[in-house]
């Protein structure tokens, strides 16, 4: 059977349904660069170690290249030939003939498919980071607009204390400073290279495994061959950190639906990031934040479908890793396009400091102030606590209307504390979640986001390696 490259060893034609079956085309598309710069780098190790003659090698080179821009133009994959990695070797052989038949000296789909991968996480990781930087960069910007607007800052959803708006958009920003980490540490987990396993355990060739991993820009080898070719834990590693980030995105999401509903009236959905109703006139929607809540699901689908293929697996190569790569590119694309799309629903809404500023009118927020003031006249915690308590529960009407004479006959000690208790605003400083509490968070912030943005920027120029190989000669 002569039109696989494997066909040597067989008489019949594969069935087309299962050719169907095993393809991968469909998600090949996205490795087709990353192969074609796996394959240079291959070609220029081949041309060093005296296994190409150098005008093979250059050859070879230069027709990847035109074979790249032949299938970016349209030229479709064969669908006999299985994977991306078969159509471009054919397609390289059929170009430029002989010197396309020494391309796989040495090496094994399945090194090659680990290399790709390694490569395409590079790019979904450093993607990922990238978006939740710049979201950072802007919950910072509106941290900073609203470092002084009161609100309630809730618990269990009851309102707790005061904090300002600026305090908590901050603590937004700190789940993402760790989402961002975590991307950055899934590109570390994949960036070693995998070239020179083969099969599973190398070839008798003399093969130089460091040339192609310098030319690609990885950190250094998978040593093990075995394991080389077997280990796809940088992707649930991507995929968990892209879960945990939906965990913050979904959650977030939630609190600014009901931000946006007249009970609470704190977010302004902005029309260009909110949807109608084919009925109701009156409606404004939130449906891309509720999609945010849906989409997270579909992330943590993809992990614990990741997890599931990938305990089931003796060493080495086994086809199921085939199956890992749609799933990491679906959640890896769900979780970019999230973040992307919570910047642009946060950049074009507004937040309502009057609204937030009107739920603390009623003084119940006050009520640890009051507590915290008998403590400061040395009355102990727990009978302040049970003091403000009662309180509370007497009162015939907000807390706010309370007068002196009734603050004096809860607790003598409460008679002075009038004006806590009428303090509105945001809280006094000194106190956390004051504005000087977020000003204080915002300049910890940045510096946290500077340093991150230093550390994304040296990955990517790691990673700018694969496009280079693919245009310079
Ligand atoms: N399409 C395959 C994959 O994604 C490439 C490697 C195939 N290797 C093999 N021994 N059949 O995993």
């Amino acid at each position: 059977m002569p039109d696989k490259p494997w066909g040597g060893r067989f008489e019949e034609r594969t069935s087309p349904r299962i050719e169907a079956y095993t393809s991968s085309l469909s998600e090949d598309a996205r490795l087709l660069r990353f192969d074609v710069a796996g394959s240079i780098a291959h070609a220029r190790m081949l041309g060093q170690q005296g296994l190409l003659k150098p005008e093979e090698a250059q050859r070879i080179e230069q027709g990847l290249r035109d074979v790249l821009r032949a299938f970016e133009q349209g030229q479709p994959f064969d669908p006999a030939l299985e994977d991306v990695h078969m159509n471009v070797e054919a397609a390289l052989t059929k170009h430029i003939g002989e010197p396309g038949k020494k391309l796989h000296t040495g090496r094994s789909r399945n090194d090659q498919v680990a290399l790709d991968t390694r490569l395409v996480a590079r790019e979904r990781t450093l993607a990922c980071a990238q978006a939740c930087l710049d979201l950072h960069a802007l919950l910072c910007a509106q941290a900073e607009h609203h470092v002084r607007d009161p609100m309630p800052g809730f618990t269990h959803l009851q309102r707790a204390m005061p904090v300002t708006l600026g305090h908590h958009l901050l603590a937004r920003a700190a789940q993402l400073e760790r989402d961002a980490q975590r991307f950055l540490a899934s590109f570390d987990q994949a960036n070693r290279s995998p070239l020179g396993a083969g099969a599973l355990a190398g070839a008798s060739l003399p093969l130089d495994r460091d040339l192609p991993a310098q030319l690609l820009g990885f950190d250094g080898l998978v040593e093990h061959s075995m394991d080389a070719v077997s280990d796809r834990d940088f992707l649930i590693q991507g995929v968990g950190s892209a879960a945990q980030c939906m965990v913050h995105v979904s959650g977030f999401a939630e609190e600014l639906v009901l931000w946006a509903t007249p009970e609470f009236g704190y977010f302004r959905l902005g029309d260009a990031v909110s949807t109608g109703s084919s009925l109701m006139p009156q409606k404004k929607n939130p449906d891309p934040l509720e999609l945010m809540r849906a989409k997270a699901m579909r992330v943590q689908a993809a992990l614990a479908a990741l997890l599931g293929i990938a305990s089931k697996l003796p060493l080495a190569y086994n086809r199921d890793l085939q199956e890992m790569k749609p799933l990491f590119l679906g959640a890896m694309d769900i979780t970019e396009a999230s973040v992307r799309a919570l910047h642009e629903v946060l950049a074009r809404s507004a937040f309502d400091p009057q609204r937030m500023a009107a739920a603390l009118d009623d003084g119940a927020t006050q009520a640890t102030a009051l507590a915290e003031h008998l403590v400061r006249s040395g009355v102990p915690f727990r009978e302040a606590h049970e003091a403000v308590g009662r309180l509370v529960r007497t009162a015939t009407g907000p807390l706010s209307a309370l007068t002196q004479e009734d603050l004096a006959r809860a607790h003598p000690a409460l008679g002075s504390a009038l004006p806590i208790l009428q303090h509105r605003g945001p809280p006094a400083s000194g106190t956390r979640g004051s504005p000087s509490d977020a000003e204080r968070l915002l300049s910890v912030a940045r510096a946290q986001h500077a340093e991150l943005a230093e550390q994304l920027r040296l990955r990517q120029a790691k990673h700018a390696a694969v496009e280079r190989l693919l245009t310079s000669p």
